[in-house]
């Protein structure tokens, strides 16, 4: 099923919702392309997210995230995947809703939990109570995924590809 997408389809969300994995699937079933904004970035810097944080800290990763957005929202229309982050700044906001459309994976905290729980690579749930801290993020950005323009559920039982019929039918 080849289509033209008219705007970029932004994928937004927690860690673990599953935007990359239900980003590349959507992409396959339309036909069009695929990006992930944090691939971009660790291309670009030729370094894991986690060393990005660590050697030059989260706002330095925060405003390499932005220009990627950009960068990619200027470009042909496409699937594009987000860090979790990357709908938290209202500059980020503005942007995504004058060229793309947003879809939030909305999914609940044990959900998140059971599929970040095991991987290392989340450089923001490197603390004692990596499980609270998800808590506290989620809490704390539901709002602003709110405003995205798209809300599909996601929850346990979906597979991928059910999610990704789900951001077609939306
Ligand atoms: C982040 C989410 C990560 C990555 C970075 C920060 C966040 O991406 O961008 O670790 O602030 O939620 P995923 O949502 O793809 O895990």
């Amino acid at each position: 099923m080849r289509q033209r997408l008219k705007k970029t389809v932004v994928l937004v969300g927690m860690m673990g919702a599953g935007k990359t994995a239900v980003g590349t699937a959507l992409a396959r079933l339309l036909g069009v392309g695929f990006l992930d904004s944090d691939e971009e970035i660790v291309r670009a810097a030729n370094r894991t997210v986690a060393e990005i944080f660590e050697r030059d800290g989260e706002p330095f990763f925060r405003a390499r995230e932005s220009e990627v957005l950009a960068r990619l929202l200027a470009g042909p229309p496409c699937i594009l995947s987000t860090g979790g982050g990357a709908f938290l700044s209202a500059e980020n906001r503005k942007l995504i809703a004058a060229k793309g459309v947003s879809v939030w994976l909305r999914a609940d905290l044990e959900l998140l939990w059971q599929r970040v729980r095991h991987k290392n690579t989340r450089p923001l749930l490197r603390t004692a109570d990596p499980k609270g801290t998800l808590a506290a993020l989620l809490d704390k950005r539901a709002p602003l995924y709110a405003e995205a323009g798209v809300i599909v559920d996601a929850r346990a039982e979906y597979s991928i590809e059910d999610m990704a019929r789900q951001v077609i039918a939306a």
